[in-house]
């Protein structure tokens, strides 16, 4: 004779596995529905942050001087050598250096007097101080970062200080004369 309560308790088993059951996906589909939008939306704001350019007008720079521009979100610093700049570049020994790069290998052919590099610390993404701001170049002239000390020379290389490596150069052209379009 069966017993009326196992077959009602197998019974309430059931029912409690498959509401539970139920609960999890309902709570899996609810998840992918309402991450979807996001993550469509966020999409093409990275695409398009990915493709943007930056111009600038260099002949608007003095020699001697850098203006901070912003590349994708981040600052950008384009910056006029003078010639004294350019020979103290030149007359350093680059294979001496952390992060060895010549000033030619940093600039574009017949305009090695103008230098382009991101306004971002390579020690921990800090903005150094340039040319614009006088006494704060440090001791190599270029710029100095004020957050654990690193000194950068008119090339933008790391001379002292806990950067590992210059300053990045992004890619960039003229696009005239005197215009650069970076990115
Ligand atoms: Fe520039 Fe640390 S972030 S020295």
């Amino acid at each position: 004779v069966a017993d009326p309560h196992d077959a009602g308790h197998g019974d309430g088993v059931h029912r409690r596995d498959f509401i539970n059951i139920a609960a999890v996906s309902a709570a899996g589909f609810g998840g992918v529905a309402v991450l979807y939008p996001l993550i469509s939306q966020m999409a093409p704001s990275a695409d398009v942050l990915a493709e943007s350019t930056t111009e600038v007008d260099v002949s608007a720079i003095e020699p001697g001087q850098s203006i901070k521009a912003i590349f994708r979100k981040q600052p950008l610093f384009v910056r006029r050598l003078t010639e004294r700049e350019i020979a103290e570049a030149n007359a350093v020994d680059a294979s001496s250096l952390r992060d060895p790069q010549t000033l030619q290998e940093r600039t574009k052919e017949g305009h090695e007097d103008v230098l382009v590099t991101m306004g971002v610390c390579t020690h921990l993404g800090c903005v150094p101080l340039g040319a614009a701001e006088g006494e704060n170049k440090g001791e190599f002239g270029g710029y100095f970062c004020p957050c654990h000390g690193s000194h950068y020379d008119t090339a933008a290389r790391i001379r002292k200080g806990p950067a590992p490596t210059n300053l990045e150069v992004p890619e960039y052209e003229f696009t005239s004369d005197t215009v650069i379009r970076v990115g």
